[in-house]
């Protein structure tokens, strides 16, 4: 997979893009992340990136041009990728598991981290994703790029150790994920329930799949509402 970032700040994300599953995924050849900042590509010869708004209003807003040119950089460096272009925006679609998923059958995303209070309108129509990560506004886009690029880049086939761990996670199998022990066995007077100790495979996944029901009812009832439970889970639920 191919990850071009735009931003004013490309140096935010030295350390966390070099580390752990990340770092691996790209010294693997399984990834490529390119940072660019879109000042070099300002026209002005002040290499200003943001201007005030038509119209008035408080702040400054990102001009269109730096961005234009910069995706037009990208787009000649790799001609023949299907690009997904994403713009950072607190007023975006919320990013979830589903998306992350999406993304991760990607050739190559774009993201495009803002700053100052907003974007000129036009640079909407140059993506195909407006995406935020929660509903709280951060100083730029650049964590939020992070955040998208770390829950994608764990589900490329290969980067995380075990496959099957990226399918049993909260949040993919619909429901928040059972809880689980190490050892020891008892700790403080906190014991490792009986039945994960004693080899009955059937029971243990009944064990587990009550306890997920459990805590996704007690956690996110709206998670449930959203699920079409089997009979199993209706039975679970009712004990
Ligand atoms: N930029 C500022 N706040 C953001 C958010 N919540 N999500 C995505 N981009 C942002």
């Amino acid at each position: 997979m191919r990850i071009d970032v735009l931003t004013l700040f490309p140096k935010m994300f030295e350390g966390p893009m070099g580390e752990s599953i990340l770092g691996k995924a790209q010294e693997k050849g399984q990834l490529e992340i390119k940072l660019s900042n879109f000042r070099d590509y300002s026209a002005n010869k002040h290499h200003t990136v943001d201007d005030y708004p038509y119209g008035g209003g408080a702040g400054m807003l990102l001009k269109v041009q730096p961005i234009y040119d910069n995706l037009e950089a990208i787009k000649k460096a790799s001609p023949d990728t299907k690009k997904r272009i994403v713009l950072l925006d607190p007023a975006g679609a919320p990013f979830n598991q589903k998306m992350a998923e999406d993304f991760s059958q990607e050739e190559h995303l774009v993201f495009i981290c803002g700053h100052y209070e907003g974007y000129d309108e036009r640079i909407r129509s140059l993506v195909t994703d407006e995406v935020s990560i929660g509903d709280y506004v951060l100083t730029g886009g650049e964590l939020g790029a992070m955040v998208m690029i770390d829950a994608t880049v764990r589900l490329l086939p290969e980067v995380l150790g075990n496959e099957l761990s990226a399918k049993t996670d909260s949040h993919s199998t619909g429901l928040l994920e059972h809880p689980q022990y190490t050892r020891p066995a008892v700790f403080n007077d906190m014991e490792v329930p009986e039945v994960l100790k004693n080899g009955n495979h059937k029971l243990i996944e009944t064990w587990q799949l009550k306890e997920a029901l459990r805590r996704t009812w007690q956690r996110r009832p709206d998670m449930l509402e959203k699920m079409e439970l089997t009979a199993e889970m209706e039975e679970l639920l009712e004990e």
